[in-house]
């Protein structure tokens, strides 16, 4: 149990780092808290502080959900702890963090590198439907949602139900991150992404 407790914290203040927050106030002298949509992940990133800085964070954003979700493994207590219940809580930490006023961002890279650690295919097949819905739509709002949702159907489809059970509650987390983004989907509002750049509308 103590290990479970111990993991679990490592994983909070893992999915606590504000990347994006903190490449732009380190390096950029700026507030992407303050820019473009506002949130501190990959896309607002790119949006505010240009490629370079875009790749750093979605790197560090789905390496702190890789890490978290490979503690079970590193231990070797993988066949008793699930390390998605583990990486949930670098989810959670990603949107609620310790170091940004228990703000924090919308969770998609973060939740990806969850499922890197845990089914590597089925994280290829998440990126896939990801680019491939960013070309159809634009829009990376739109291709966070129906990643995420597109892996619960799957997990279902195969019945993993812990993977069901966790991508189930990571897609209503990152349907109420995306309040904002689905209200300017809906009024034609959102902004585009164009050959990796971000424009904001
Ligand atoms: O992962 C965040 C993305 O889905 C939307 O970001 O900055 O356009 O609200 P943003």
């Amino acid at each position: 149990l103590f290990k479970i407790a111990g993991m679990v914290v490592v994983a909070y203040l893992l999915g606590s780092i504000p990347s994006g927050l903190w490449i732009g106030q380190i390096f950029y002298h700026k507030d992407i808290r303050q820019l473009g949509s506002g949130n501190i992940g990959t896309t607002n990133t790119f949006r505010t502080l240009g490629p370079k800085a875009g790749v750093v964070v979605l790197f560090m954003d789905v390496l702190k959900g890789t890490l978290a979700a490979s503690q079970p493994y590193l231990l070797g207590v993988s066949h008793t702890v699930n390390p998605l219940l583990i990486g949930l809580f670098a989810s959670l930490g990603h949107t609620v963090s310790l170091f940004d006023h228990f703000h924090g961002g919308k969770a998609v890279a973060t939740s990806a590198g969850i499922l890197l650690a845990y089914n590597p295919p089925l994280f290829g097949v998440a990126c896939g439907i990801f680019v491939a819905t960013l070309l159809l739509t634009s829009m990376a709002s739109a291709s966070s949602i129906i990643g995420i949702t597109s892996i619960f159907l799957i997990a279902l489809g195969i019945h993993d139900w812990i993977l069901a059970i966790v991508a189930g509650i990571l897609t209503l987390l990152v349907l109420n991150r995306h309040r904002g983004n689905i209200k300017r989907i809906m009024n034609g509002k959102e902004s585009l992404v164009h050959f990796g750049l971000v424009y904001y509308l």
